[in-house]
């Protein structure tokens, strides 16, 4: 029977208290329990003591699951039981919700393409999600990360667990050789840590196997340094039959030409000869056509390059560009004599060229400018025109041989090129090079 209750009581029971008191509590235990709950009482008759029992009680229709705390005292003859309720139907939920969440977790984990692991500051490994390198999960629990990689992936990996432990920040680190098989690469993605969790004890890593990334990159560098190799060796080769073609033209062709010409002097200094209004005309188109020939052959080996260097010989070529185009070219150079070996200096000139040949092909600009700077360890040279700007897609299309080949020419002596554009607004190339 029920003496007394407070209000918390009367609001888990959903009665109000006059109603409750004098009441048996017997009625809202759950069917199941009800002899538990006496045998309870049974033996807290014989000895008083206190006793806590998880049991359920039966309230509104339904079963709320509460932990009872009973103790027991004599009053003459009777026993006074004191019941202290928690009701741990929120505490339950949450219990279960727990364990659904937990239950998701692990098939998430084991069902995971890659190796999933937990370790703390240490690299030390508290679960691993399933055997790796011939190791069982249980082998593996205890054993430390970094005992797996080289002695050089190490610090590595040390430094990749230690910023991963810092609150919202995660870490990647690529191994070669883990746990002795030289052949196959790993990477490894540490934390982050919850950031509610100042001090968490561990992180997780996961781990997948990249050997076959790393073999495709690998053979794609190779295949690429082989490219620009070749095309190095096709630059040097080109511009050396060049180089000859401009040597036998001056040589041979322009003695001949000269020898002519005196010849021809010779045959007019004769007097009265009838063919000497003739001969001059003659005299004037042989004149036009070493003029010609030294052209050619200044623009296959600009021998202004030899002497003058790169600053000169592209001031040169812009000068000849406006004649020959009527673009006016500026040139802005704040450096004089610039340290640049042959090759260098040739394959810049020839980069020049072709930005060049592409304003006047296709920018319909007015005006170009050059500028060169050389500051500190670094040239760089300015390709700017206000024609109608080329696309992105233009720029990046592998298929504009011009401009990958200015590219490839500009990285082969370890360098960059950018071009900036946008529509309308002009195109802008800026080519920036070490200095030796
Ligand atoms: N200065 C520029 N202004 C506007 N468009 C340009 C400029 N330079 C290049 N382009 C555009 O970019 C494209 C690619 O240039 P790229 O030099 O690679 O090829 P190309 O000049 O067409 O042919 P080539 O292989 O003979 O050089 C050109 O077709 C042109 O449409
Ligand atoms: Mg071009």
């Amino acid at each position: 029977m029920i003496l007394d209750l407070n209000e918390q009581a009367g609001r888990l029971l959903a009665f109000p208290i006059e109603w409750l008191r004098q009441r048996p509590f017997v009625v809202f235990v759950a069917r199941q329990d009800v002899s538990r709950f006496l045998n309870f009482l049974a033996r807290l008759r014989q000895v008083p003591a206190t006793e806590t029992a998880a049991l359920e009680l039966f309230i509104n229709d339904r079963g709320v699951p509460v932990q009872l705390s009973i103790g027991s005292s004599h009053r003459g003859l009777d026993v006074i039981y004191r019941l202290a309720i928690l009701d741990l139907s929120e505490t339950k939920a949450i219990e279960n919700q727990l364990k659904e969440t937990l239950n998701n977790w692990f098939s998430l984990v084991e069902n995971a393409p890659d190796t999933i692991m937990t370790v703390d500051r240490k690299a030390r490994i508290t679960f691993c999600n399933r055997p790796l390198w011939g190791y069982s999960t249980r082998a593996l629990a205890g054993t430390t990360l970094t005992e797996f990689v080289s002695e050089i992936d190490r610090v590595k990996m040390e430094k990749c667990v230690a910023v991963a432990f810092e609150p919202g920040h995660s870490s990647t680190c690529e191994v070669k050789g883990a746990n002795g098989d030289k052949e196959r690469w790993y990477s490894f993605s540490f934390g982050p840590v919850q950031s509610h969790f100042k001090h968490a004890p561990t992180t997780t890593v996961t781990i997948r196997d990249i050997t076959k990334h790393k073999r495709t990159e690998e053979s794609l560098r190779a295949s690429r340094e082989q490219l620009r190799e070749f095309a190095a060796r096709l630059d040097g080769v080109r511009e050396e039959e060049r180089m000859r073609v401009a040597r036998e033209i001056h040589d041979e062709l322009g003695q001949a030409l000269t020898i002519l010409k005196m010849d021809l002097a010779w045959i007019m200094s004769k007097p009265q000869n009838r063919t000497h209004k003739k001969i001059k005309s003659m005299i004037a188109e042989v004149d036009q056509t070493i003029q010609k020939v030294r052209q050619i052959v200044t623009e296959l080996r600009p021998s202004i390059l030899d002497e003058l260097g790169l600053s000169a010989a592209i001031e040169w070529q812009l000068s000849e560009f406006q004649e020959r185009t009527g673009i006016r070219g500026i040139f802005e150079s704040s450096s004089e004599t610039l340290n640049l070996s042959r090759d260098v200096g040739a394959a810049l000139f020839r980069v020049v060229q072709e930005g060049l040949t592409n304003v006047m092909r296709h920018a319909g600009a007015t005006e170009v400018r050059i500028g060169i700077k050389s500051a500190k360890d670094v040239l760089s040279i300015l390709i700017i025109d206000n024609g109608k700007g080329i696309t992105r897609q233009q720029i990046s299309n592998p298929k504009s041989f011009g401009i990958v080949g200015m590219k490839e020419r500009v990285h082969r002596v370890g360098g960059q090129l950018n071009i900036y554009s946008s529509p309308g607004r002009g195109t802008r190339i800026e080519i920036s090079t070490p200095l030796q």
